[in-house]
């Protein structure tokens, strides 16, 4: 037994779940609104409830954003996501920020109460892991991994373990998604200042008046709604690395601050009119290039040359796609465990359409890519049908939806695989998909899969 709260705008479902979760004595409150939950959970004591299903459309409070909070306020309380019929590319945002899971409406209850079921045993299993999980993320584990193979990466990650150990500025230039912050960290980690903090900010995030309270921190009144003082990036740092993403879209203003304290080693804070020294070694990434936008006078070249002592460029992932493959098992094994699934295994014609895609977004995308299929994965392969990538890009963007694709799609996709695979034969094919043989028929049928052998 355990206590449940759900949260739908749709009185029906309410009332549905209501009723089907106490016949099988859990305790259950409901809410119809995104904001009386919070409010109800704010009010109680902590946990308050063992598992939350959440709709994700809701018209008081993006579901979305409930479940970020949810997350962050009650981190252990596993939260289900209910969404519309078609709704993946909500399902996959909310895996995304930490949902424990989604079903899609309408569903039937022995599916619900299955997960449900599931769900109760994982928590219970999971309190007892929390604290071996949280040794395993402590310890220089494998999330900071370099994954490669070919000789182009290799060449880098050589020249970086060379000049970890100096203390010169480092620029590292590359592609969005090639792995700059990946190679910032590794150069701190591997330098002799590894036991000083690794500070990492995004300039590009940020107005000029927060970056620079960000990075040189500000006192008390130095300006309106500076109510109290705030140690700065800059000191934060201090001894360690301060990674600064994104240099190439830095004000000029802001540039000429950072110059100062490259040559000076020191800075004022904010609303105050001491120096203070700090010992700081600065890496930068910019998928700008740098030297065109000194050229074009819109970065200081004695900025440049303070920051880019040495650079390191990575190549794009298009141009060393022997790294293709170990990244995407690299990134499988990651999944499959954060999302407690047994997907261990990519399909030939799934490694095809991965080798042979052009990867503009490089290993961020191909990450997404893989993280996105074991989200949607049913069974323990990888198959290409999980896989919303033409061989080339024109087929995605024609498809109108980025890299997502409508469910029916996915499931259309699907069914065709596993029909193929089992040369139509539709009893094991039902068996396969987890379905009946009647709901097949009813989906060869609606899909207008019959007839003919090559749909
Ligand atoms: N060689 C690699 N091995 C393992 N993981 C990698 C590798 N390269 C990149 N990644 C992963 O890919 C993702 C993107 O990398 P990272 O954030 O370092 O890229 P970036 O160049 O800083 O991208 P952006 O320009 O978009 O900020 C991260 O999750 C990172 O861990
Ligand atoms: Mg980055």
């Amino acid at each position: 037994m355990a206590k449940i709260f759900i949260c739908d705008d749709e009185i029906e479902i309410l009332t549905y779940l209501d009723k089907l979760l106490r016949a099988s004595s859990h305790q259950v409150e409901t809410f119809s609104r995104g904001a009386d939950l919070l409010a109800r959970l704010e009010s109680g004591e902590i946990p308050g409830c063992d598992v939350i299903l959440q709709d994700v459309r809701m018209p008081d409070l993006d579901g979305l954003r409930i479940l970020k909070q949810l997350r962050k306020l009650y981190p252990g309380v596993p939260v289900v996501i209910m969404t519309a019929h078609g709704g993946i590319d909500d399902a996959v945002h909310a895996i995304k920020l930490g949902a424990y899971d989604y079903i899609t409406k309408p569903f039937p209850k022995e599916k619900l109460l299955g997960m449900l079921e599931r769900l109760l045993d994982h928590s219970r299993l999971a309190a007892e892991n929390r604290q071996l999980r949280e040794e395993l993320h402590r310890g220089s584990g494998s999330s900071n991994a370099i994954i490669f193979r070919s000789a182009a990466f290799r060449e880098v990650y050589d020249l970086t373990l060379q000049v970890a150990e100096s203390d010169a500025n480092i620029l590292v230039m590359g592609e969005s998604g090639t792995g700059k912050e990946l190679i910032a960290s590794a150069l701190h980690h591997n330098s002799p200042r590894r036991g000083k903090p690794f500070v990492s900010l995004n300039c590009a995030a940020l107005s000029d008046t927060l970056l620079e309270s960000q990075l040189f921190g500000h006192v008390r009144g130095a300006f309106t709604g500076a109510v109290i003082n705030q140690k700065g990036l800059l000191e934060e740092a201090d001894g360690g690395t301060l990674f600064l993403d994104e240099i190439g879209d830095v004000s000029p203003a802001i540039q000429a601050k950072l110059l100062r304290v490259t040559q000076e080693k020191d800075f004022i804070v904010l609303g105050s009119t001491r120096t203070r020294k700090v010992d700081v070694r600065f890496v930068a990434a910019t998928n700008k290039d740098l030297m065109s936008e000194v050229q074009a006078g819109r970065f200081r070249e004695d900025l440049y040359y303070r920051l880019n002592v040495i650079s390191i460029t990575l190549p794009p992932l298009r141009e060393r796609r022997e790294d293709i493959e170990p990244l995407a098992r690299h990134f499988l094994d990651i999944s499959t465990r954060r999302m407690r699934k047994e997907v261990r295994d990519i399909d030939g014609a799934a490694l095809q359409v991965l080798l042979q895609y052009d990867w503009p977004g490089n290993v961020r995308e191909l990450e997404n890519v893989i993280e996105r299929a074991v989200i949607l994965a049913r069974g323990t392969t990888l198959t290409a049908a999980l896989l919303p990538l033409g061989t080339r890009r024109e087929p995605a963007a024609a498809a109108g939806s980025g890299t997502l694709i409508a469910l029916d799609e996915v499931e259309r996709r699907h069914i065709v695989s596993v029909l193929k695979e089992t040369d139509f034969n539709k009893s094991r094919s039902a068996e396969i998909l987890g379905i009946s043989r009647k709901t097949l028929d009813r989906k060869i049928s609606e899909f207008k899969l019959g007839g003919n052998r090559t749909p």
